[in-house]
């Protein structure tokens, strides 16, 4: 059960053999996805081995197969969760009703949406990270970059499935436009702001890989509740993906502080950058960027689209199936900050319009857990400091709070105020110019760059000085 297919040109376990025309219309998007790859993908490391895991099956056990590769020619191909005997709608006006194997047509446009949405997502990271393995701390961080890549680009083909699978021409059109669209390009960006921003040192990319990629974590999640049922089953295995590449974000911010630290203790008195790790409150300013830049992800705390997803049953709440209420939310009530006038107050709101600021309010919460941890890290270190998350309103451009200036300790702002502080909270060029100097890579197995502690262990039982990336 579960084990994909390898001797197919595409693998996959949704045999795709006995059909036909999706299979040649996924042969003939494969060698323009490798041509993309190749365009868009990492610079300069395609005709090297990487010690890489492919799935080999969907089970929770022993899925991976870990092995050196060359990227291009990882096997991406398409793997859906095991299906769920007799599932049923979890929610919304057809909860109950058995979960669709087709899309229903009344439906099409906004599923074909949800789904484009989320696709564009994915190449988007790997054209964003492209240039980071010139400055790799370490053949460990390397490898661990490259995976997620490749992972990404494997997120791709599973929407392009669902498109080409079951949305005819409209979906073959949009399987194109995934690959034309370019992330920060002018004239024809990705769909989502966070998605065009630069990701241009590896400080930016662990906290895009904590922060956005958790943005993806409840994408995923909620789509896995869908009454479309390929697109939950696409989705429950693209999850356990997912959960890599926060991995990779949240240790790596972690060896960043705990490195910071250590250089803090040994030197109470003196600017740390003396001795070329990054200061905390450098970390904290980035954090504010990429919590802030995530957090827009989720749209408006008021969402007739949100509403109407849900009520249509194509997208739910975050573990959906776990809670207890009448799963219609048409009677119930949810607490929102929202902007009266020129204050920002708690208020009642009907439930449904409120499912963005909900399943933001989830992601605030996990995003705070992995926050403690890392203050962790600074207590054990004898040092009395803390990270934080801003406010929910800080550096909005999406939402009530888009049209207001909010400090990080969630204060409405003169204009005035803003510019006055906004370098105390927000990147500056020259902690930019600072953190980009210390990018200097690192390719000797086992040394890591200065600026960053070594893991605590290797990959898959690997020691830590194992060569990740093999050079020649
Ligand atoms: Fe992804
Ligand atoms: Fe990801």
């Amino acid at each position: 059960m579960g084990s994909i297919d390898y001797l197919e040109r595409i693998p996959n376990n949704v045999d795709l053999a006995g059909n036909r025309r999706l299979q040649r219309a996924l042969e003939e998007w494969q060698p323009r996805f490798l041509e993309w790859w190749r365009d868009m993908g990492p610079e300069g490391y395609q005709a090297r081995d990487v010690y890489l895991r492919t799935a080999i099956s969907v089970d929770a056990q022993g899925w991976a197969q870990f092995g050196y590769l060359k990227m291009p020619d990882y096997r991406w191909g398409i793997f859906l969760a095991e299906p769920e005997p007799n599932r049923t709608i979890a929610f919304g006006d057809h909860k109950g009703e058995p979960a669709w194997q087709d899309v229903p047509g009344e439906y099409r446009g906004t599923l074909r949406r949800l789904i484009v949405t989320q696709g564009d997502t994915e190449p988007a990271s790997v054209e964003q990270q492209r240039h980071l393995g010139r400055t790799c701390p370490s053949l460990y961080d390397l490898r661990n970059l490259f995976q997620v890549n490749v992972e990404e680009g494997r997120h791709l083909w599973a929407m392009v499935y669902l498109l080409q699978a079951y949305f005819g021409r409209d979906g073959r059109e949009e399987a194109e436009a995934l690959l034309e669209r370019r992330s920060g390009d002018r004239d024809k960006p990705r769909i989502l702001g966070a998605f065009n921003e630069k990701t241009p040192d590896w400080l930016s990319f662990f906290m895009f890989s904590f922060f956005t990629d958790r943005d993806g974590k409840y994408q995923l999640a909620s789509l896995a509740e869908s009454g479309f049922d390929p697109l939950s089953r696409t989705c429950r295995f693209m999850l356990t993906e997912e959960a890599h590449h926060m991995f990779v974000g949240e240790s790596g911010v972690g060896r960043i502080v705990q490195r910071t630290c250590e250089i803090m203790k040994q030197h109470p008195h003196d600017d740390p950058r003396r001795y070329g790790v990054i200061d905390l409150p450098a970390i904290q300013r980035y954090l504010n960027f990429h919590f802030s830049v995530s957090l827009d992800l989720f749209g408006s705390e008021i969402s007739t689209n949100a509403a109407n997803f849900y009520t249509l049953g194509l997208k739910g709440r975050f573990e959906e199936t776990k809670k207890t209420d009448d799963h219609l939310l048409k009677e119930a009530a949810y607490r929102i900050i929202t902007l009266q006038g020129d204050r920002l107050v708690e208020t009642e709101q009907p439930a449904l319009p409120t499912l963005n600021e909900r399943l933001r309010d989830d992601y605030v919460a996990d995003c705070q857990r992995g926050v403690d941890r890392w203050n962790r890290v600074i207590r054990e270190h004898g040092l009395d400091l803390q990270l934080g998350l801003p406010h929910r309103g800080f550096h909005r451009a999406i939402g009530a709070c888009a049209e207001v200036r909010v400090s990080p300790d969630g204060r409405l702002l003169s204009q005035a105020d803003w510019d006055a502080h906004k370098r105390e909270w927000l990147p500056t060029e020259a902690d930019q110019v600072y953190v980009q100097n210390l990018m200097k890579p690192v390719t000797e197995p086992g040394k890591f760059a200065n600026w960053i502690a070594p893991p605590a262990r290797g990959i898959n039982g690997q020691p830590v000085d194992f060569e990740y990336v093999r050079l020649v």
